[in-house]
């Protein structure tokens, strides 16, 4: 039964996705004599948590007794919105049922002493791994300060993501195209190298999918983008957002910056951004899991700085016997256990392969929520 509510209260959560970010997706369910009689979902960045919506929508009678089935730790602080712990202890729940602890060290285990002090039963660990699934982006950067991010690429058979030169060519089809959406709508942001713009002037928003596109961010160091580029000719305020060398002249970003498109300065380092500057002022603004998309120099240098946690490689079925490889020939990669990738799944996508590895370091550290 709680099992069953608590996959119910997942899929409540996912109908925050897009909307409340950095805060996590949280869904509740009230159970009553075994049956689900209600079940709620935080809506938006700085709204009412699941718990006060759920309590909010039904009278205190129907509550009193029933048991609360929520797939995170009840908040014990007074944020943006009183203390969920307090509410629910002071409407007569008798039992609650989390997935996790929420590793905010605002909550942290305070939640569940709160309710626990006051008499509640709190049941713990029920879809443990779905939960942290749900919110990796959140929980990670909770523990570890920077943003979940997964490298995503298309290849073919021979190892190559595109042709050499500026040759605009798809590698993957149009199911594969697809899946790709699904995976931007999981994203905060996605992350593409200027090479990338020039060569395919991509949109890199949410389309064949329902779904809120996420933030789009280029690296950029002399501000090459095109000001007829799709990406800035298309989009809404604050959705896209230049990364730059600190050297790069005034009158370039003013240009930008007239045009909507947030320019933000970095240092440099080997004659590229600093990746982890540049993931840390994301982290400020929000975002907690970054999509890089690419292309070949991108991809090297976060696999060459470690910061990447996820890969999402997708091999289609052709041959170009030129072009170019997703990493460099040759670059630094520390040699250690914790840099090699568990495989988590296979998907046969209309003959396209999709591979999804996660770093064991990764492992580790969701291991300890
Ligand atoms: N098959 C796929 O999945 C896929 C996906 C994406 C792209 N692609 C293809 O890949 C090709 C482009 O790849 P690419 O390797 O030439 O270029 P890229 O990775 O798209 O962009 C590289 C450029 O980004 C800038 N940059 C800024 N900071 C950087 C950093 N820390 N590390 C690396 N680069 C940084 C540099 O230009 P500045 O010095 O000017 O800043 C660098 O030259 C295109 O043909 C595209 O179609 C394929």
């Amino acid at each position: 039964m709680f099992r069953k509510a608590m996959s119910l209260a997942l899929s409540e959560a996912e109908k925050g996705l897009g909307k409340v970010s950095p805060n996590p997706m949280v869904g509740a369910v009230l159970i009553k004599n075994r049956k689900i009689i209600g079940k709620a979902f935080h809506k938006r960045f700085g709204g009412l948590h699941a718990e006060a919506e759920l309590i909010k929508s039904l009278p205190d009678k129907i509550i009193k007794n029933a048991t609360l089935v929520v797939n995170l730790e009840p908040c014990s602080h007074y944020g943006k919105t009183p203390p969920c712990s307090l509410l629910i202890a002071d409407k007569g729940i008798k039992k609650v049922v989390v997935s996790t602890k929420d590793p905010n060290p605002l909550v942290s285990g305070r939640g569940i002493r709160c309710l626990e002090n006051r008499g509640i039963r709190v049941v713990k660990g029920i879809c443990r791994e779905e939960a942290i699934e749900v919110n990796r982006g959140f929980f990670f950067a909770q523990m570890e300060g920077r943003p979940f991010i997964t490298i995503k690429y298309a290849q073919t058979i021979d190892g190559r993501i595109a042709f050499p030169g500026k040759k605009r060519y798809r590698i993957s089809n149009f199911s594969s195209l697809i899946y790709t959406h699904t995976l931007r709508k999981y994203h905060d942001a996605i992350l593409v190298g200027i090479e990338t713009v020039l060569t395919d002037d991509p949109l890199l928003n949410v389309r064949h999918v329902d779904g809120v596109s996420p933030l789009k961010v280029v690296l950029d160091s002399g501000l090459r983008i095109p000001p007829e580029s799709r990406l800035v000719r298309n989009e809404e305020k604050g959705k896209v957002i230049i990364f730059t060398s600190k050297r790069t002249g005034k009158r370039k970003i003013e240009e930008l910056i007239k045009l909507n498109i947030r320019v933000e300065q970095v240092d440099e380092q080997n004659g590229k951004l600093n990746l982890l500057q540049t993931v840390n002022k994301l982290k400020e603004s929000g975002i907690t899991s970054i999509l890089v998309e690419g292309g070949a120099r991108i991809i090297t240098s976060f696999i060459e700085d470690d910061l990447y946690d996820d890969l999402e490689v997708c091999i289609s079925p052709k041959i170009l016997g030129e072009g170019i490889r997703a990493t460099a020939d040759h670059f630094k990669v520390p040699i250690r256990y914790e840099n090699q990738m568990r495989l988590l799944k296979i998907k046969n996508i209309s003959n396209d392969v999709w591979l999804h590895y996660r770093k064991i370091k990764t492992i580790n550290i969701m291991e300890k929520i």
